[in-house]
């Protein structure tokens, strides 16, 4: 199928080139229709598709999606089993609506602590869509930030003991060559659905300027219509930076690969 051209909603303020979502409340969804709490899961699964799909289609440049932290292992066996099912499931059966689309995919996180068959299909879906003209869809996957800075300061501390780097040069852009990704700029805007006011270790150190809109709609509801009523909030926002002039570009940012 040819892709569609990029239609950008203009709301008369700025567009967010890199969004992220805290994709929350698929238990309390579903509870909410008096099911089960995987049923959350497996209808968020919609919204991943949809939103996905928009944000591709309005050109935007990256979307992150947490989708599993390194926290919800402690989760019941029978929840994380068939969270890694769907996640599998995913992997395989959106590889269409990916290509279609135009869509690169790549994880963040400990990748190495999925199962193998999970890992197998990530790997597969990543290499498909590498060479995708458009939008990088970055799953976070049994991610955590303090994990993500504890894994780069591991490796900036042997680097400097094998004298790949100097202790005095170490400086932000170090560090950043050392995050899970080094190359996708910080996020313009993060968006929490299901209410909560907290950031449940994602992207501690990337999201210093990001604006935040959190909204009460759980993650299966969030479609097309909640993504608009969030760009148009981030239309109204004006970014200082720590500057005095709304609209700044950042003062740093990640290089562009
Ligand atoms: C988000 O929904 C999905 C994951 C964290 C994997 P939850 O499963 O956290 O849903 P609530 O917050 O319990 O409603
Ligand atoms: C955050 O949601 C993690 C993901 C969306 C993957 P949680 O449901 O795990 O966060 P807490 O436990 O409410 O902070
Ligand atoms: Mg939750």
């Amino acid at each position: 199928m040819a892709r569609q051209p990029i239609a950008r909603p203009d709301f008369g303020g700025p567009f967010p080139e890199h969004i992220a979502i805290i994709m929350d409340g698929n238990g309390r969804w579903a509870e909410g229709q008096g099911l089960r709490r995987v049923f959350g899961h497996k209808e968020g699964i919609g919204s991943v598709r949809e939103i996905t799909t928009e944000c591709a289609r309005m050109g935007v440049g990256s979307l992150t999606l947490y989708a599993f932290s390194v926290e919800n292992w402690k989760r019941p066996g029978p929840e994380v089993r068939y969270l890694m099912s769907l996640l599998k499931k995913f992997l395989i059966e959106e590889r269409r609506t990916l290509m279609d689309n135009g869509v690169r995919l790549r994880a963040i996180g400990r990748i190495s602590d999925l199962p193998a068959g999970v890992l197998e299909e990530l790997r597969r879906t990543e290499e498909l869509t590498k060479d995708n003209p458009g939008m990088l869809l970055r799953l976070a996957l049994s991610y955590g930030s303090r994990t993500e800075l504890a894994d780069a300061l591991r490796h900036v501390v042997r680097d400097a003991k094998d004298g790949l780097i100097a202790v005095e040069d170490v400086d932000e852009e170090t560090l950043r060559d050392y995050l899970y990704d080094t190359t996708t700029p910080d996020p313009d805007l993060l968006i929490r659905t299901a209410g909560e006011m907290r950031l449940s270790n994602f992207l501690l150190w990337q999201i210093s300027y990001t604006e935040f809109y959190v909204t009460d709609v759980c993650w299966p509801q969030f479609r097309k219509t909640e993504l608009l009523a969030a760009l148009r909030d981030f239309a109204g926002r004006k970014r200082k930076f720590g500057g005095l002039i709304a609209d700044v570009a950042p003062p740093r940012r990640a290089k562009e690969s």
